[in-house]
């Protein structure tokens, strides 16, 4: 069941509880209770982790977060799948614990009235960042919840002015063999590219992440910069991003390239479209138990009153 918070433009900065509100102890307590009622102690996440750390003081809760309970940081941070750094669910963070991320530079490219080359800092520092807790559906059948901090892509892309011609934004991956061992092994077409039509990167849904649990974001969850679309499968969520690029004709993503028949360009999560080996119908909620039976994957992993107006008409069996 969705449990989105509806946008509501109306919302004033001062409705938002503030964040010390959101981290109080008692509201931590009352939160440990329930979630360790719920049973698998210790796996669940307590979101006064992110105060404890708080490396984005300035951060705002986002209207767009489910109430659902975020997985703990230990899950966010192991399990995860970044081929740069190796095939296996661990090696990530294994393998990317010297990567370092600093400096960083963003090449902003193609239909745009601004493009150039941007230090991190700079191109991040003048949107408002958020607190968004977003489901994250795998390709592969699993799913988390993950509180991420970030920025709109929206707002980032106006301030570039994107041209008439602008249809498509292409996202670009560090390709760099000797900082992403994985690089040296021909698993994937390298650099790891992935592309939205220009609607889809201006929903508001659509996130530039910096950090998750009010952290830094770690490098096996791809640092520095990483995008996040919560409504279509994770690997269309890319890592590690160093160029963005806006087309007029649609960009060639990775997965896409590697396996057509199996990844399409949309990739939205839906449970009607199976995968051709596997059915997308359920998923297992990573950090719950084994004997608990799996969930109902829902069309655009629950985000359908946000977006589903961007594939109104469209086949999607077609365009998956
Ligand atoms: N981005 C890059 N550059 N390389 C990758 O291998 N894997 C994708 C996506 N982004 C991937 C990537 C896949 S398949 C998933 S499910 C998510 O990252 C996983 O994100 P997480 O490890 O933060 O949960």
């Amino acid at each position: 069941m969705s449990l989105i918070i509806k946008n509501s433009p109306g919302i004033k900065p001062s409705e938002i509880t503030p964040e010390s509100d959101y981290y109080n102890r008692r509201q931590f307590i009352k939160q440990s209770a329930a979630v360790l009622g719920a049973a698998w102690a210790g796996r669940i996440a307590m979101p006064v982790q992110a105060a404890q750390t708080g490396d984005f003081p300035t951060a705002i809760k986002s209207q767009y977060s489910t109430r659902e309970p975020a997985n703990s940081f230990e899950d966010i941070t192991s399990y995860n799948n970044f081929y740069e750094f190796g095939t296996s669910k661990t090696d990530p963070a294994r393998n990317g614990t010297g990567f370092q991320t600093d400096p960083w530079k963003v090449s902003i490219e193609g239909e745009v009235a601004r493009t150039g080359v941007f230090d991190l800092d700079e191109l991040i520092k003048p949107y408002q960042l958020e607190e968004r807790i977003y489901r994250l559906r795998c390709v592969e059948g699993w799913s988390m919840v993950i509180p991420w901090t970030g920025f709109s892509l929206a707002e980032m892309i106006k301030q570039f002015q994107p041209t008439s011609r602008a249809k498509y934004v292409e996202f670009t991956t560090l390709y760099d063999p000797e900082r992403m061992p994985g690089q040296k092994r021909r698993v994937l077409h390298w650099p790891y590219t992935e592309g939205l039509r220009m609607d889809e990167a201006m929903n508001p849904l659509t996130l530039m992440a910096v950090g998750l649990y009010g952290k830094t974001m770690p490098n096996q969850n791809g640092a520095p910069l990483r995008l996040v679309v919560p409504w279509k499968y994770g690997f269309k969520s890319i890592k590690s991003i160093v160029k963005i690029r806006f087309t007029e004709t649609q960009p060639v993503c990775t997965w896409n390239k590697t396996a057509p028949k199996e990844y399409g360009f949309y990739s939205n999560v839906n449970p009607s479209v199976d995968h051709p080996r596997w059915s997308q119908k359920t998923e297992r909620r990573i950090g719950r138990p084994f004997w608990e039976p799996k969930i109902p994957t829902q069309l655009f992993n629950g985000y359908g009153e946000q977006v589903a107006s961007l594939y109104t008409g469209m086949d999607l069996t077609k365009y998956f």
